[in-house]
């Protein structure tokens, strides 16, 4: 499969639109990758993506061509994300989870089943002497907050970065799952916890973009393969003034559409950086980019699936959705399997690169912060915590340094720390020592 796989989804018309436009839509379909779409000046363009699902398209014809072959790529040990965008409303829950993840009939079925139901069976089917193991986390990104959607007490997770599982979330629960069932139990419990409202556009509506996390890690004789598979189903963009938000609730659309805007940015920049030289790509902008950095800049194969109304009430935003998976068709990402060899090139590569090219613009930019000696020292922290960055963006160095200088600082607390016991205890043994050669 290509790395990066783009479609377009219209969902059935629901009864408002039903009653404000009748049947009407605003697509003419050309064939099964290429529509006519008419905004609401009436003019008309063309769309083409990888395939386009209309009214009426089955949830399984969406799995075989999109999900199924990012899933055998995760199993080979190339990372995948499958996201939903789109408009609140537009069906991307629908299409991820069905209307439950668990006893949904076989036609309604959504993405999550489907996905889990197929890696379990690839793993069924593979050589007995290749050992599976599954892990499974589930997250929300709620008001730019990672909250753990199996243990809600952990609200405000960090997210990282190691050689081995590239940008991961610190602290999450993970949950060993070794059948579809347990896993779809498990999927369940965390969905119930996910932080849900009430939009003008949707009853039901996603307030938080949710992630469900799968890491496939294998292991034949003394090789390791590993691969991450990510689920994403974003909250949906609104307009404000559309949909009548207040309060709260305009204040979770203010943060959502910062995200997704930054998504957007992120998918700019990655745009360019194909067709040009590599410049800086702004993933630290949000969590949601954040979290998705290797899933889209990276060793990952991709699948986006934007979703649409088809009525002509909501064609601007049918239409800032498409535009957004156009752009979206441009990035040119190239996947890698995961091995641990390709982890250490990577890593001496942009380390090498880090040392050669940037040291003076960071030097410049860093100026008052550092000099060169703290540069040196932060390559070689670097090296030792493994820790990516672009080299070409300052942001990134700065954050990582601050990574490691907190760290630093941390470690250096706790070693000040057990002097001070230490001391505490000595002083205390003196005091008892001196005591007893006074009574003698
Ligand atoms: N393909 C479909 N077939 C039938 N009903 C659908 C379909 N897609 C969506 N719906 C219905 O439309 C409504 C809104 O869908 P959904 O909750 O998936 O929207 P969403 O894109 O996740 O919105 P939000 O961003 O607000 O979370 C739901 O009631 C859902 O059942
Ligand atoms: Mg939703």
């Amino acid at each position: 499969m290509p790395n990066l796989r783009v479609c377009a989804l219209f969902r059935p018309l629901n009864s408002k639109e039903k009653s404000d436009h009748g049947d009407s839509v605003c697509i003419r379909a050309i064939d099964s990758e290429s529509f006519i779409f008419k905004d609401e000046k009436e003019e008309e363009s063309e769309f083409q993506f990888d395939k386009v699902f209309y009214q009426g398209s089955e949830q399984a014809d969406i799995y075989e061509f999109l999900a199924f072959p990012v899933i055998e790529g995760v199993v080979k040990g190339v990372n995948g994300a499958i996201i939903t965008y789109g408009q609140t409303g537009a069906g991307k829950t629908y299409s991820m989870e069905g209307p439950s993840v668990i006893d949904s009939d076989e036609k309604k079925k959504g993405l999550l089943s489907r996905v889990v139901d197929g890696l379990f069976n690839i793993i069924k089917q593979s050589d007995e002497m290749t050992k599976y193991t599954v892990k499974l986390s589930m997250v929300e990104i709620y008001m730019e907050r990672v909250r753990d959607l199996f243990d809600l007490s952990k609200d405000n997770l960090q997210i990282k970065e190691n050689k081995v599982q590239g940008i991961y979330v610190s602290g999450v629960t993970e949950i060993c799952v070794t059948d579809s069932a347990e896993a779809l139990r498990s999927l369940s419990r965390g969905i119930a916890n996910k932080a849900v409202g009430e939009t003008q556009m949707n009853m039901a509506s996603s307030r938080s973009h949710c992630m469900y996390i799968f890491f496939i890690q294998q292991e034949l004789k003394k090789e390791k393969k590993s691969g991450k598979l990510i689920l994403v189903d974003l909250a949906g963009s609104e307009k404000a003034e559309k949909t009548r938000a207040e309060g709260k609730v305009f204040e979770e659309a203010k943060t959502i559409n910062k995200s997704l805007s930054a998504l957007g940015n992120v998918i700019n920049a990655l745009t360019c950086a194909s067709q040009a030289k590599a410049n800086h790509i702004p993933y630290r902008d949000s969590k949601l980019t954040r979290i998705l950095q290797d899933a889209l800049g990276g060793n990952s194969q991709t699948a986006l699936l934007c979703c649409c109304s088809p009525s002509p009430s909501n064609a601007p935003e049918s239409l800032s959705t498409l535009r957004f998976g156009t752009r979206a068709k441009h990035i040119k990402a190239s996947p890698r399997v995961s091995l641990k060899e390709d982890e250490d090139t990577r890593r001496t590569e942009i380390i090498s690169s880090t040392i050669n090219e940037s040291r003076e613009r960071i030097l410049e930019k860093l100026g008052q912060k550092m000099n060169a000696e703290d540069v040196q020292l932060l390559e070689q922290l670097l090296i030792l915590e493994g820790i990516f960055f672009d080299p070409n963006s300052v942001e990134e160095v700065e954050s990582a340094y601050e990574d490691v200088t907190s760290r630093t600082i941390s470690s250096m607390q706790k070693t000040i720390k057990e002097l001070i016991t230490t001391v505490e205890k000595l002083t205390k043994e003196n005091q008892i020592l001196k005591a007893a050669i006074r009574r003698h």
